[in-house]
């Protein structure tokens, strides 16, 4: 991090939450086919903090990705992001907050995060030089990145298709990261990986934190951001059930969606709940 102050109205400059969304609704489709994906979804980030969004399939994670993004609109409710109230922003403002490199975001797949006609070079310089950086001082920022996230600078030159799924995750993570925002968004960014990848991917994302990053960390699997959220939201069919730290979702769930989860990933805790209650739980949520 520089030692420069925080630009006004950048979240460190007011104390403001990096994050905030409040009773956000999203709908998919027109007219009849108007379905809602997100119901009243209200959750804050903290600079530096770290949340897991947890949920099944479909139930919203990626949507409300996309909302803080602004690559969906917001039907009803508000997002700010660095303390900027985005929700009316049209695409040209959207594009130049994305451009300023406020908030970043990895996807599940990270063929989509990379250009595979970009060599990991020009992948890692091109946020900068859009952010303003001058080229040369951009690559060595680059070039500092990749150490962190455990690659070697020889990389530099290869092409994304040249490299293994772990490697092009971890050079998306550093893509995203290497302007530092101030938030970062991760969709799924360990669910394509083995589990050797997973760990490290995991780890690095865990020694990221100390730069005072605030990550939103998207999975669905409860037990990829048990080790590294300070705090975990739980959607469910589009609504956020429960949002604790990871102890207290694990230790005492509350909604029964929660308690599913929590005992259908027996890795963390000691007495995994037995097959009678994880099928009479199934039974309570499809009825
Ligand atoms: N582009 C889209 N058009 C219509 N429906 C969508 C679209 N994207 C997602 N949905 C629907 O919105 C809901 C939430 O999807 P999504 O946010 O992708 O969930 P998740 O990331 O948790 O799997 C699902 O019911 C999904 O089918
Ligand atoms: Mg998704």
């Amino acid at each position: 991090m520089t030692g420069a102050p925080p630009p006004a109205g950048s979240a460190a400059a007011t104390g403001a939450p990096v994050l905030a969304v409040d009773g956000l609704d999203v709908h998919y489709g027109r007219r009849r086919r108007r379905r809602p994906a997100l119901k009243g979804v209200t959750l804050s980030v903290a600079r530096g903090e770290t949340v897991g969004v947890i949920g099944e399939t479909g139930s919203g994670k990626s949507t409300l990705a996309r909302a803080v993004l602004g690559l969906v609109r917001a039907s009803a409710g508000s997002i700010t992001v660095g303390g900027e109230e985005v929700t009316g922003h049209g695409a040209g403002k959207w594009r130049a907050l994305r451009r300023r490199g406020v908030v970043q975001y990895v996807f599940q797949d990270p063929l989509r995060s990379l250009d595979p006609d970009l060599t990991i070079a020009d992948s890692l310089v091109e946020p900068l030089i859009l952010a303003g950086v001058a080229r040369a001082e951009a690559l060595t920022r680059a070039r500092a990145f990749l150490d962190r996230v455990r690659l070697a600078g020889d990389l530099l030159d290869r092409l994304p298709g040249e490299l293994s799924g772990g490697q092009r995750q971890r050079v998306a993570v550093a893509r995203a990261l290497v302007t530092e925002p101030e938030l970062v968004i991760l969709d799924e960014p360990v669910s394509a990986l083995d589990s050797a990848n997973r760990v490290q991917v995991l780890e690095i994302l865990k020694d990221l934190r100390a730069t005072g990053v605030a990550i939103v960390m998207i999975s669905h699997d409860l037990g990829s951001v048990a080790g590294i959220a300070d705090r975990v939201a739980v959607l469910y069919r589009g609504e956020l059930v429960e949002v604790g730290t990871a102890r207290e979702v694990i230790d005492t769930p509350r909604h029964p969606y929660t308690r599913l989860l929590v005992s259908s990933a027996p890795t963390l805790h000691t007495a995994p709940a037995d097959r009678a209650e994880r099928d009479a739980l199934r039974a309570l949520l499809h009825a």
